[in-house]
């Protein structure tokens, strides 16, 4: 099991190239099957998420190819349905391939997906989203098959904004009879994106990032080129290791209205914000100001972020409070954290979290993704040695972050 060194303490400064969106790019790749043809993608992020969905592609009968900075995919031969249980185990945004399965063939099997342990994460809104397109579902022995004879489109109205959801639906509509309305859509800039990829390749989606989305299906899609947005979670993660490490660190290749949100907070923090056009620097202060975090659907702060906050927030000045509002088990970073003297609360959806300068290295395990950045939030401020075992999980979603991190002067290690 592979992990990271952090020798923390340092002032980092420098500039870190932001890498394409891991959120934005699985939709988009599975979209791909909706075209019998090849996509051109730009901006694909080099991550483990990204190599599962390229996995289960081939697997199906799609073919990858890597030029330079980009990556062809051809669809021509698809020929299974069945999406395979290992891969969509390890990753719980494969079920988007059923939408996009769906939306060329009809038909579509998966098992119940997997992903990281943040809460119980349902799928019954995608499910009676594909029944309210005609889609006749039959389940057994935990492997759901998705049959129609022909998908129609359809009113639909979120019981919550669900991101996951409200892309399947519009996967699965692209090319329906009629026309799909999604009210209580999810409004998340991903999901901009996907709609933007999807209607260079001839969809017909209307309202992408507001809450009533409209797709009139179309017949046929063509071949197209798409540059996948910037990862903005990835943004607001260096931008929190610039607000910890006492130093300044400039970020390029972003959308700032994107991370909005979570400047925002930063500024609160005491943290100095300039921005430019396609870049944000952020200069930390002496000391953080400790801040009181909602996590919201988009525009609200992104759950996403959660985590890494709350790693920055325990060496604030003053108590924080966070409440999660997305998912219910999203804490777990907090008690490996306190092996390092972070001192939180848990009182069920909320943590209370009083900051701290007495943070001190230890071996941590990463619970999860964003919880995994965390900790290397945490080690980075840390007086001494930290060991963050279970890195896979950062692996999946963060491109090169030893050498990102290294570049801007940080003392990390991979040790495999
Ligand atoms: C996506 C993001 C993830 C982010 C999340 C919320 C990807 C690959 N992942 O995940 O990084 O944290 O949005 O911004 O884009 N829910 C149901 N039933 C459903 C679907 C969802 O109850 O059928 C609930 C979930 O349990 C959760 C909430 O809705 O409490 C939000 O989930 P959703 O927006 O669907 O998140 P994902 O699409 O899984």
């Amino acid at each position: 099991m592979s992990k990271f060194i952090i020798q923390g303490g340092k002032k980092l400064e420098g500039k870190v190239k932001i890498s394409g969106s891991k959120n934005a790019a699985l939709p988009i790749i599975a979209a791909t099957i909706l075209n019998k043809g090849k996509t051109t993608l730009y901006n694909v992020p080099k991550i483990q998420d990204v190599s599962t969905m390229f996995e289960i592609l081939k697997e199906i009968g799609g073919k990858v190819t890597k030029k330079n900075n980009k990556v062809i995919i051809d669809t021509s031969n698809i020929h299974k349905f069945k999406i395979p249980e290992t891969l969509m185990r390890q990753m719980r945004s494969s079920v988007i391939l059923a939408g996009a399965l769906l939306g060329r063939y009809k038909e579509a099997r998966f098992s119940y997906p997997g992903g990281c342990d943040i809460g119980s994460r349902p799928i019954d809104l995608h499910l009676k989203a594909f029944e309210k397109l005609g889609i006749e579902l039959e389940e057994e022995y935990g492997e759901i098959s998705c049959h129609a004879e022909r998908i129609v489109g359809n009113e639909i109205n979120l019981d919550f904004p669900s991101v996951g959801a409200t892309e399947n639906i519009i996967l699965t509509s692209v090319m329906c009879e009629g026309k799909t309305i999604i009210t209580n859509a999810a409004k998340e800039p991903e999901i901009e994106d996907l709609s933007k990829m999807l209607n260079k390749m001839g969809a017909k989606i209307k309202g992408a990032g507001t809450d009533k989305i409209e797709i009139i299906g179309v017949k046929k899609l063509a071949e197209t080129s798409y540059n996948i947005m910037p990862d903005r979670i990835e943004a607001g993660t260096y931008l929190v290791i610039g607000a910890v490490s006492g130093g300044n660190i400039t970020i390029t290749n972003i959308n700032l209205e994107h991370i909005k949100p979570v400047v925002d907070k930063l500024e609160e923090a005491n943290c100095k914000l300039e921005k430019g056009k396609n870049f944000i620097k952020i200069i930390a202060p002496r000391r953080l100001k400790g801040v009181d975090i909602k996590t919201m659907p988009y525009p609200g702060f992104p759950t996403d972020m959660q985590a890494i906050f709350g790693a920055m927030l325990s060496t604030a000045k003053g108590t924080s409070i966070i409440t999660e509002n997305i998912f219910e088990n999203r804490y777990k970073y907090l008690q490996e954290l306190s092996r390092m003297g972070v001192k939180a609360k848990i009182e069920g959806r909320t943590a209370i979290i009083k900051g701290t300068k007495k943070i001190q290295g230890a071996n941590v395990i990463a619970t999860d993704l964003r919880g995994g950045a965390a900790m290397i939030v945490e080690a980075l401020y840390a007086k001494g040695i930290t060991q963050i075992d279970n890195i896979h999980y950062i692996l999946r979603g963060y491109e090169n972050i030893e050498d990102k991190l290294k570049k801007i002067g940080a003392n990390i290690t991979l040790e495999k």
